[in-house]
């Protein structure tokens, strides 16, 4: 392998498209194949894209000794099986978030990757964020006292089409697993922990996925977090962090935001920061910098970061008693 990862990527929907935009940006990364269920589909895609291979059937691609990494970026539901067909051909692995759609999923995946030897991470592209991993450093280091509360959301009006994606059980439709990982997930790193108790109601649509809900979590300090996702309404994404000694806001869209405002003793500053690309391109960068290293998972996205999210994520569910389509 030379110091270039070359990449695949399975599926041709959105965030394919948006992810192999950034590799032309990314250090050390070239797009190498694209597979699709359909002849078609790849070779558009690896014409509008410039891959060097476009393959009918994920197989396929899974299969190629010329790849090193591939992004799963098909739907939630079959990141497991994509995941572990390219980890069973020796392929390191950057899955679309959320990594699987529960827990036992998740752990199923992370325990391939350790027995195949592989490098596996969810691609919570937020986490790779300046403003994020600013914040991050802040709270650290006490800047803005013990954080007590955190509010955030994320709610936009989606295209809600019959038989799509958000809205089909059977491709783990809904607001939860694919909008609402993001302020669950910056609970996470902002508490460190998981929620001693969540509270949260949802509303489900026709098909009997949530359409949107509202979480309140609170932590074993008395902490909280109050968050909501839906895709029937738009509000901003913002996220405000409050401590005893000050506030830090990350304006919307808070998951890719490129500044954060720290207000202390009544005083705000700003902090900005560049980009190249959309944001996509860290992710890349950094599952080539661990796979050169021989590295099994990031610290950016811990392994341990995808176990709490889902768990949580599976509290929520259990809660509403909405499951999946083969699910236990
Ligand atoms: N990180 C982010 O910012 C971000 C943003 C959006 C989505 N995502 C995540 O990325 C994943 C894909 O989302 P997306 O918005 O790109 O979805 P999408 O536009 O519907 O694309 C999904 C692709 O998966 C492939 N696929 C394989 N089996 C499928 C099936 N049974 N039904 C439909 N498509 C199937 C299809 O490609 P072929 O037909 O070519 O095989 C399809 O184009 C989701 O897990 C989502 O949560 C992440």
């Amino acid at each position: 392998m030379t110091d270039r990862i070359r990449w695949g990527i399975l599926g041709t929907g959105n965030i394919a498209g948006q992810f192999a935009r950034d590799l032309k940006v990314a250090r050390h990364a070239e797009l190498a194949a694209v597979a699709s269920r359909s002849r078609e589909n790849a070779e558009a895609f690896a014409g509008e894209h410039g891959a060097r291979n476009a393959y009918a059937g994920y197989e396929t691609l899974a299969a190629d000794p010329d790849i090193d990494a591939v992004y799963v970026a098909t739907p939630h539901v079959c990141h497991k099986r994509d995941t572990l067909m390219c980890l069973a051909n020796g392929k390191h692995v950057l899955c679309e978030k959320p990594i699987a759609i529960n827990a036992a999923e998740t752990e199923e995946m992370i325990q391939a990757a350790r027995s195949a030897d592989r490098f596996l991470m969810e691609a919570m592209w937020m986490c790779f964020f300046p403003s994020i991993q600013k914040t991050q450093e802040l709270i650290r280091n006490g800047e803005i006292g013990d954080v007590r509360m955190l509010r955030a959301d994320f709610a936009f009006q989606a295209n809600l089409e019959p038989g799509g994606r958000l809205l089909d059980p059977a491709l783990g439709g809904g607001a939860l697993l694919d909008i609402g990982i993001y302020p669950i997930a910056l609970a996470q790193l902002v508490f460190g922990k998981t929620p001693q108790t969540i509270t949260s109601l949802m509303h489900a649509g026709e098909t009997g996925v949530d359409l949107q809900s509202g979480l309140v979590m609170q932590y074993d300090t008395g902490a909280c977090a109050v968050l909501s996702c839906s895709l029937e309404t738009s509000m901003p994404h913002e996220a405000i962090i409050a401590g005893t000694n000050g506030t830090i806001r990350i304006p919307s869209e808070f998951y890719h935001a490129d500044t954060i405002i720290v207000s202390r003793n009544g005083e705000d500053t700003t902090l900005s920061f560049d980009r190249r690309g959309i944001g996509y391109y860290r992710e890349a960068e950094e599952t080539g910098r661990c796979i050169r290293e021989g590295k099994h998972e990031s610290q950016v996205v811990p392994h341990n970061l995808s176990r709490a999210v889902m768990h949580t994520m599976d509290h929520i569910r259990g809660q509403w008693g909405l499951r999946y389509p083969g699910e236990a």
